[in-house]
């Protein structure tokens, strides 16, 4: 057992920084109670985002967006959920419009996706409108409610719309398509440390009141099987010593849920990531996990508890590999921004460009979406995210339509 050398990585005495103070204690709480004073950070993190009243997640809608720590795509205006509408539009076309066709949103915010593919598939496709079912699968119960009003405010009571668990989806599984953004970075993961050939895990601890780390033999044995199972070996002599990163265990557990939940369909995954290879590189030591507050970002999760954002990439090769265990069959891999592109950013792009209006508030607001949608795509940013799109229990007529999000001039590989 050892106390991790990266010492800037605990918690703060000071009571501005250390974040909320209910929080901390029940953290504290229950590391004494735990046999051996420590938990591991898979723990530590479930709690500082999701603890039912002062987690991150939980207890704050406001904390995504211009004005919260971090935004996502669908703050930059609704072309992103229009686009993926007219992707979920075909995907009804393709699985013979079936009636219900259900989308599942799983982790949606504050509902903002949600309304603009509502409004854009009630506008543009009354007929899959008609037989269109929507599902949210939310974990923070104060986010659940700013959906309802988010969506509630535009459509009033009457729209195909309701919240459930995975779990209560799987009892009567649906044809339509399971869909995320964002979602699977905000999964509570296993910090783990290669150390003289041997991996070990990262523990939370404490040193009077602050959180310290300690270093010691994994909790499960799941952590040894994720890399085997991976085919990498951080112990090799080509890696650095101690090498740190982490593991997403909780991804595997909802991927293979949401395969139960679907009789036929798609699974489609947005988020910022790297296949294996990458993402276990060598140089990347000190694994992805970022705190995000206010819109600045460091590496200190023991500092503003429950009052930022914790996040690590996404690994899809994992995200694959459990698919097929699941009954999952990867139909695509490819960016955001060429996701985009083949459903029609470009066009749109064009479009903005074509005006002859000298009316100072147009020409303003042409020129501020323009600049949304090359965000949207930007190479550097949200164009850089990875798209992964699955499916399950398609016929081979199903099978041999290509999606219009995946038919791109050029595949880039993540
Ligand atoms: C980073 S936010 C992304 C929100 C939204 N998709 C967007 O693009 O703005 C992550 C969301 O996933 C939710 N979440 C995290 N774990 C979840 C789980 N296991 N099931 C459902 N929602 C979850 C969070 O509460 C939050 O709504």
């Amino acid at each position: 057992m050892s106390n991790f050398s990266a010492t800037e990585r605990t918690g703060s005495t000071t009571p501005e920084l250390a974040g909320n103070a209910a929080l901390c204690q029940i953290i504290q709480q229950q590391i004494l109670a735990h046999p051996l004073q420590r938990i591991p950070f898979s723990a530590f993190m479930e709690q500082a985002l999701y603890h039912q009243e002062y987690g991150y997640y939980s207890n704050r809608a406001r904390q995504i967006g211009p004005s919260g720590d971090f935004f996502t795509a669908p703050h930059l205006g609704s072309d992103f959920g229009q686009l993926l509408a007219k992707q979920f539009v075909q995907m009804w076309e393709i699985l013979g419009q079936p009636q219900p066709f259900t989308l599942v949103e799983m982790g949606a915010g504050q509902g903002l996706l949600a309304t603009d593919i509502l409004r854009w598939i009630k506008q543009h496709h009354p007929q899959c409108w008609k037989y269109l079912r929507y599902i949210i699968v939310e974990k923070a119960t104060g986010l659940v409610n700013a959906q309802q009003q988010q969506i509630e405010k535009e459509f009033g009571k009457e729209i195909p719309i309701t919240w459930k668990s995975l779990e209560t989806i799987a009892s009567e599984p649906i044809i339509g398509c399971c869909f995320s953004n964002e979602l699977v970075d905000a999964f509570a993961v296993h910090q783990v440390v290669f150390e003289q050939g041997k991996l070990r895990e990262v523990y939370v601890a404490l040193h009077g009141q602050q959180f310290i780390e300690i270093i010691d033999a994994p909790s499960t044995t799941a952590l040894a099987d994720y890399f085997a199972q991976l085919g990498i070996s951080p112990t090799s002599s080509d890696y650095p010593d101690p090498y740190r990163t982490e593991v997403n265990l909780a991804a595997q557990g909802w991927l293979s849920s949401v395969a139960a939940c679907l009789q036929q369909g798609y699974v489609l995954t947005i988020d910022y990531g790297y296949p294996a290879a990458r993402y276990y590189n060598r140089v990347r030591s000190q694994g992805t996990l970022q705190c995000y507050y206010q819109h600045s970002h460091h590496n200190n999760p023991y500092i503003h508890v429950g009052e930022q954002d914790i996040t690590t990439h996404v690994n899809f090769t994992a995200l694959e590999q459990t698919g097929q265990q699941v009954g999952l069959q990867t139909i695509g891999v490819t960016q955001q921004s060429m996701l985009l592109m083949a459903l029609g950013l470009g066009d749109r792009i064009a479009q903005l460009g074509q005006s002859d209006s000298t009316d100072p508030q147009e020409i303003f607001a042409r020129l501020r979406q323009r600049d949304a949608l090359h965000q949207l795509i930007n190479p550097m940013g949200l164009g850089n995210f990875g798209v992964l799109f699955q499916a399950k229990g398609l016929d081979p007529r199903m099978q041999q339509q290509t999606l219009h999000g995946l038919d791109t001039p050029i595949s880039l590989p993540l």
